[in-house]
């Protein structure tokens, strides 16, 4: 009997198997053509959210990132088996090579949904959005572009926030105000994390930021 290879819940995005560039550029599906509207979901695991947005939005592209590949496969195989040719689902170390699989100013929205913390002490340094990664999402946002984040982990947000609020010349203004989260989910799709953290009966931390004109 074929012994089935285990789905890791985990990876480490630093790890040596991850830091090579290698992902794909995205190709956009033809029927579409160069102007339609797209929103990436940034490490999207089942991506329920981009399933649901784009079934809403057929005329969006809509892009799931993964880094862990054999989920990012699975992912585009069920998006092919329901039709769904809108959707796209590909492996992306969004920390490597964002910027390889994305064209500049090709992106209305981002939406980076329940990152992983860095939970070990030699990582406690290390934010989920740093600097170089907000430079490469700004230079991937078209004008009047989105940066969407949610957490369930109140620290996590609030170091998002700080890094995007606390700095001057980041390029993005909140849209609910500097240095407030936003209290509703406004893209009509859900991830699963966010059903799970609902039913927990706890609160999303979430954030919406504009690009400067
Ligand atoms: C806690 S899960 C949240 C999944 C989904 N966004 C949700 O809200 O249900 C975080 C996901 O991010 C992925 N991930 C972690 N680091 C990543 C990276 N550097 N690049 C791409 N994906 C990453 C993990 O593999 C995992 O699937």
């Amino acid at each position: 009997m074929a012994r089935q290879r285990r789905i890791r819940h985990h990876v480490n995005p630093l790890g040596e198997k991850y830091a090579e560039p290698r992902a794909q550029r995205l190709s956009v599906p033809a029927h579409l053509g160069p102007h339609a509207q797209c929103d990436v979901e940034l490490g999207c695991a089942d991506a329920q959210f981009s399933f649901e947005l784009a079934r809403a939005h057929p005329d969006r592209l809509v892009v799931g990132l993964e880094i862990r590949e054999r989920v990012a496969i699975w992912g585009q195989r069920l998006a092919d088996a329901q039709a769904l040719a809108n959707l796209r689902i590909a492996y992306c170390n969004m920390n490597v090579d964002l910027d390889r699989v994305l064209a500049p100013q090709s992106v209305n929205r981002f939406h980076l949904l329940f990152p992983d913390p860095w939970f070990k002490p030699k990582h406690h340094k290390r934010r989920v959005i740093e600097a170089p990664l907000l430079a490469v999402l700004h230079s991937r946002l078209r004008a009047g572009g989105e940066l969407h984040v949610a957490s369930d982990v109140y620290e996590v947000a609030l170091e998002v926030m700080a890094e995007i609020d606390g700095d001057p010349c980041s390029g993005f203004t909140n849209l609910s105000g500097p240095w407030r989260f936003c209290r509703d989910n406004p893209y009509g799709a859900r991830s699963r994390r966010e059903d799970t953290t609902h039913e927990r009966g706890q609160r999303v931390w979430r954030l919406r930021w504009r690009v400067c004109e």
